[in-house]
């Protein structure tokens, strides 16, 4: 099964798959079998809000020639991109999992079709793959919550290895700023520990320990039950302590972040890769 879009953003959804035979358990219980894919969002999916895929939509139609082509969205909960029997005047755009983006491309580069995929901005550059790199480093904020940035991959952009698309970019940032998408940013008491928090001091090179006693799990406030909401990924209530602690650890990660714009470290090219780049066209 894969999902068929039209350039309205309109989905329907189609079963084909090549080799039925090797998958026979999934035609024998057919409603198992689609209640299997029906939308079961894991926080390990990042499911894409219509805006963003409209956006993306977009983008590939102003760019790409999609006349007469018919798109597909391969990937949700039990799909198998592989199996699927892919016709001439499909074009694949859709977010598929990160975790086997390389594989993704490989197999659609091998097998000529024609793919504008999602990729995670920070590793774009990870794999060499023979394809268009599309960096624009857009925080998307999916539907499970989660916000990532990300960049593009696809084999529809000729011989360009890497775009940089500032107007994509901007496209990216006004949409979570009209807030069609974006979740709002919420500020917690210093007692409220989240896990986005303290990730935020560690990843600016300040640790920070809260002990046991310190600590009780929390998965919402009061305050936020009239509204529905909770505290994404939950949290904990820290003492007054541990909330100083926490505050003094969060002024240091600033002034870390502010310094490290100063001291950015400058890297220089060798011999050798200068030689690489005087071969290059
Ligand atoms: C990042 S989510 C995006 C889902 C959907 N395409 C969207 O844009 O909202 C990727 C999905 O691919 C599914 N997936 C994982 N491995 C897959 C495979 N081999 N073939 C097809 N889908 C797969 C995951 O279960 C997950 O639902």
């Amino acid at each position: 099964m894969y999902k068929e879009i039209d350039l309205f953003g309109g989905e329907t959804a189609r079963f084909a798959y090549k080799e039925i035979s090797k998958k026979k358990n999934l035609f024998t219980d057919h409603d198992a079998f689609v209640e299997k894919f029906e939308a079961k969002k894991t926080t390990d999916d990042c499911y894409t809000p219509k805006a963003v895929f409209d956006l993306v939509l977009d983008y590939v139609n102003e760019n790409c020639d999609l006349s007469g082509k018919k798109i597909i969205r391969p990937f949700f909960p039990g799909g198998d991109f592989e199996a699927i029997e892919y016709q001439p005047d499909h074009v694949v755009i859709d977010n598929p999992p990160f975790s086997i983006i390389s594989k993704i491309c490989r197999f659609y580069i091998a097998n000529n079709v024609p793919f504008f995929l999602f990729a995670p901005h920070l590793t774009l550059f990870g794999s060499d793959i023979d394809c268009t790199h599309i960096v624009v480093g857009g925080n998307i904020t999916y539907e499970n919550g989660a916000v990532v940035k990300t960049s593009f991959l696809s084999n529809m952009f000729g011989d360009a290895k890497i775009i940089g698309d500032a107007e994509l970019y901007e496209k990216f940032k006004k949409l979570e700023a009209f807030g069609k998408v974006a979740l709002p940013k919420y500020e917690y008491p210093d007692n409220v520990v989240t896990v986005s928090g303290i990730s935020w001091m560690v990843e600016k090179g300040v640790s920070i320990k809260i002990d046991k006693k310190s600590a009780k799990h929390c998965r919402g406030l009061a305050s936020q039950k009239p509204h529905g909401k909770t505290i994404f990924g939950s949290g904990f209530l820290v003492s007054e302590k541990a909330a100083a602690e926490k505050a003094a650890a969060e002024r240091a990660a600033a002034e870390r972040a502010a310094a490290e714009k100063v001291n950015a470290m400058v890297w220089e090219l060798s011999e050798r890769e200068i030689q690489i780049i005087k071969s290059l066209g």
